[in-house]
C-alpha cells in the first residue's frame, strides 16, 4: 500500500473489451488514497457502464462534452485537476487521434489540454497492433513523453493469439505510481522503521511491555513514504504492511535481517531493556500457598548499539537514529546515551510532560548529532516532527 491522498487521478476508458479491467484499476487507486475521476468515451459504454464507473470512483463520470454546469468548460477543468492521465485501455482509433491532436470527444480534448504526465495502456488485436501506422503514432507519443505500458501477449478475446492483451493492472498501476512519485524528495531511499513497545511474555497470558504506543513511529513511515521513501516497518503494534514482532528479541532478528541495505534506521521502538528468564509454559496459578513470587529478569540485547557497531565494523553508509524517552535532566541524558550508543542522530523526548510523548498525537524533541549539536523542534502533531526529522537528516526541503 501507499498513500496517494491529496492526489487526482483521471482515468481515461476507450471502447476496447479490455475496458472491464479498467473497473479493478479504478479501485486499487482508490484503496490507496486516491480522488479518482474517471472518462470514458462514448463507445466504452458498449463494454462497462457509466453506472459501475461512478460507484467505483465514487464520482461522477464524465463522457460528453458541452455538458458545462461552471464557467470552466469541462475539458479544462478536468485537464487543471488531475495530477496524472492514465488511459487504459487505449484503442488503436485513440492512439491515432492523440498523436495528431485530434479532439472529437471529451477524452481527447483533455488529454490535448493535459500538461502533466500521461500513461497510455494500449490494448488491440494483435494485427492492429502490429500495424505500422499504429507504431509510427505510439512511437511520436513516446517521444512526446506519453509513458506507453505495451501490451502483452497472449489469448485475445478476438480469438487471436498474439500480441495486444491490456498489460497487467499491477503493472498500469505502478508505471503511474513512479510517475507520481518521481520528483519527491525521498525517492530512491530505504528507510526501516520500529515502532511500538516490545512484549515480553511472562506466560501464555501475562506480559511485561510499556506505554509506548507506536504513533511516532507510524508518523515517521507515513510521511517518509509520503516523500517517496521506500519503508519497512517493524512493529509490535498492528499496522498495514508492518512485520509483525513481540519481544525485544524478535525485533533484533527483524532489524538486523534488513538494516545493512537501508539508507536509514530509525529505532523509534521502545524496546525492553529486561526479559523474563524463563517464560512459564503454563499460566502461572495464584494457588500455591505463597503471597510472593519472584520473577527473574535477564538483560535484553541493545539493538541500537548492536546495528551502531556493526556499522562501524563494516563501514556501511546507513544513517542509524535513535530515540529516547526520558523523565528527568533531559539533555545530559540524551548527550550521555549518543555517545554512549554511536548513533549519528538522537530524538530525545521529555516524558514528564503529559501534553506531549507517550500515545499522544502531539510531540516536541530535541534532535543531538553525533558532532555535539542540539536543535530544539518545538511543539508539533507527530507528522510535522517527522517531517522535521527528515528535513535535518538529509539536509534537503521536503515541502
Ligand atoms: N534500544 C534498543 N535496544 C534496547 C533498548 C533500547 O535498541 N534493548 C533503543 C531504543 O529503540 C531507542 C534507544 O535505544 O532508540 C534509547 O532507548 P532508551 O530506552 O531511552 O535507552 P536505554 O539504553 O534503554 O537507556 P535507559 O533505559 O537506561 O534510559
Amino acid at each position: 500500500m501507499c498513500n496517494l491522498s491529496g492526489k487526482t487521478v483521471l482515468i481515461g476508458i476507450t471502447g476496447g473489451i479490455a475496458a472491464y479491467k479498467a473497473c479493478e484499476l479504478v479501485r486499487m487507486f482508490k484503496r490507496n488514497g486516491a480522488n479518482v475521476k474517471v472518462i470514458m468515451t462514448p463507445n466504452a459504454l458498449n463494454f462497462v457502464t457509466e453506472l459501475t464507473l461512478q460507484n467505483l470512483s465514487q464520482n461522477n463520470v464524465a463522457i460528453h462534452e458541452f455538458e458545462i454546469d461552471d464557467f470552466k468548460p469541462e475539458h479544462i477543468s478536468l485537464a487543471d485537476e488531475a495530477d496524472i492521465f492514465v488511459i487504459a485501455p487505449a484503442t488503436a482509433n485513440t492512439i491515432s487521434k492523440l498523436a495528431n491532436g485530434i479532439c472529437d470527444n471529451l477524452l481527447t480534448s483533455v488529454a490535448c489540454a493535459f500538461k502533466k504526465p500521461v500513461i497510455l495502456a494500449p490494448a488491440m488485436n494483435c494485427n492492429m497492433w502490429e500495424n505500422k501506422i499504429i507504431q509510427e503514432n505510439l512511437k511520436k507519443l513516446a517521444e512526446l513523453n506519453y509513458k506507453i505500458v505495451e501490451p502483452e501477449s497472449g489469448f485475445l478475446a478476438c480469438g487471436y493469439e498474439g500480441q495486444g492483451r491490456l498489460a497487467s493492472v499491477d503493472k498500469i498501476f505502478e508505471t503511474a505510481l513512479n510517475e507520481l512519485t518521481a520528483n519527491l524528495p525521498l525517492k530512491g531511499k530505504k528507510i526501516l522503521i520500529t515502532a511500538g513497545g516490545t512484549i515480553e511474555e511472562i506466560d501464555p497470558v501475562r506480559y511485561i511491555s510499556n506505554y509506548s504506543s507506536g504513533k511516532m513511529g507510524f508518523a515517521l513511515a507515513k510521511t517518509a513514504k509520503n516523500l517517496g521513501a521506500e519503508v519497512t516497518l517493524i512493529s509490535t503494534v498492528p499496522a498495514a504492511g508492518a512485520v509483525m514482532v513481540k519481544s525485544a528479541l524478535e525485533m533484533q532478528k527483524e532489524v538486523l535481517a534488513h538494516f545493512e541495505n537501508m539508507d536509514a534506521v530509525f529505532m523509534a521502538a521502545a524496546v525492553a531493556d529486561f526479559r523474563v528468564k524463563e517464560t512459564a509454559e503454563q499460566k502461572i496459578k495464584k494457588s500455591g500457598g505463597t503471597d510472593e513470587i519472584t520473577l527473574t529478569l535477564v538483560k535484553n540485547p541493545d539493538i541500537l548499539k548492536t546495528i551502531c557497531n556493526i556499522k562501524k565494523e563494516k563501514h556501511l553508509g546507513v544513517q542509524i537514529i535513535g530515540f529516547c524517552a526520558e523523565s528527568e535532566n533531559l539533555l545530559t541524558n540524551a548527550k550521555e546515551k549518543i555517545s554512549q550508543k554511536g548513533c549519528d542522530y538522537l530524538i530525545a523526548n521529555d516524558i514528564s510532560r503529559k501534553d506531549i510523548g507517550f500515545g499522544s498525537d502531539e510531540n516536541e524533541v530535541h534532535i543531538l548529532n553525533a558532532n555535539g549539536g542540539i536543535e530544539k523542534i518545538e511543539k508539533a502533531s507527530k507528522e510535522n516532527i517527522a517531517k522535521e526529522i527528515l528535513k535535518r537528516i538529509w539536509s534537503t526541503n521536503m515541502n
